[in-house]
């Protein structure tokens, strides 16, 4: 059996790579929604019924455990599918999200004031600030919705992300925040310039660097769950829309050449 990793577009093969890296011969399939990317500013309708379709998909290649890197995915969806839909259909495998283990990693840097820039649809389901309140309610944390981030990520336009990440981190400075979480799959891709704009003091909180660690030590804490997983490094990559130009950024983003299939889950006819 598999890992699955499944996110809205193709930020998380940013997780995916460091999952491999991390662990490299764990099997694993991804599932990038590519035909619905950006998430982050539809309802909580249209993104549970997108995460359903791309989770039964994952478990349909045979995944034990599924990683919900998507963020926006991980406030609409997640607490429905592992209590409506996996006792009734996979009551023997897992899907996790990445919004606790995030937090729970800002919790040790033992900062008073966070940062957080997400998706619209993040940030208004305030999923932060109360998994956070459960963590350590003495830590305060300061939302910046960042919806230009992802559609810019998508296209080709780094180039012209800089003037509006300073646009968007101003606020955050202004507060003086300790540490800033990077809540969305894409946005380790931004480390440097985040860097360049705020100065090297400040602790980026990115999910590239977190959830490997995480995944690893559930794995260890859940054997009936890590021992029927393969370990022969397999790695396919799916997505749901197949372009010249998402072929390109996923080679891109994972940093080498990938066989990328299209996952037919969407009768578009
Ligand atoms: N993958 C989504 C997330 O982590 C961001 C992209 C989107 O809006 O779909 O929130």
């Amino acid at each position: 059996m598999k890992l699955g990793i499944f996110d809205s577009g193709l930020g998380g093969l940013l997780i995916a790579k460091a999952i491999k890296n991390h662990m490299p011969s764990i099997d694993m399939v991804y599932l990038g929604d590519t035909l619905h990317v950006p998430y982050g500013n539809r309802s909580d309708e249209v993104i549970y019924d997108y995460c359903y379709k791309g989770i039964d998909f994952l478990f349909s290649q045979d995944c034990k455990l599924i990683i919900m890197a998507c963020n926006t995915g991980s406030a609409a969806a997640l607490r429905r599918l592992q209590q409506e839909y996996l006792p009734g259909r996979y009551p023997d495998r897992r899907i996790l999200g990445v919004v606790v283990p995030t937090l729970e990693k800002a919790a040790e840097q033992k900062h008073q004031k966070i940062g957080l820039i997400a998706t619209n649809y993040i940030i208004q389901s305030n999923i932060y600030k109360e998994e956070l309140q459960k963590i350590n309610p003495k830590i305060e944390i300061f939302s910046q919705a960042t919806p230009l981030l992802v559609p810019m990520i998508e296209n080709d336009g780094m180039h012209w992300v800089g003037p509006i990440l300073r646009t968007y981190l101003q606020p955050l400075l202004d507060q003086k925040v300790q540490s800033v979480i990077l809540g969305c799959t894409h946005y380790p891709m931004l480390k440097s310039i985040i860097k360049k704009e705020m100065g090297d003091d400040l602790i980026l909180l990115s999910q590239d660097e977190i959830i490997p660690k995480k995944l690893e030590d559930y794995l260890k804490r859940h054997p009936e769950i890590s021992e029927p997983m393969g370990s022969s490094g397999i790695q396919e990559f799916y997505i749901t829309d197949v372009t010249d130009s998402y072929e390109r950024s996923a080679h891109f983003i994972y940093n080498k050449e990938i066989v990328i299939q299209k996952a037919d889950i969407w009768d578009l006819h």
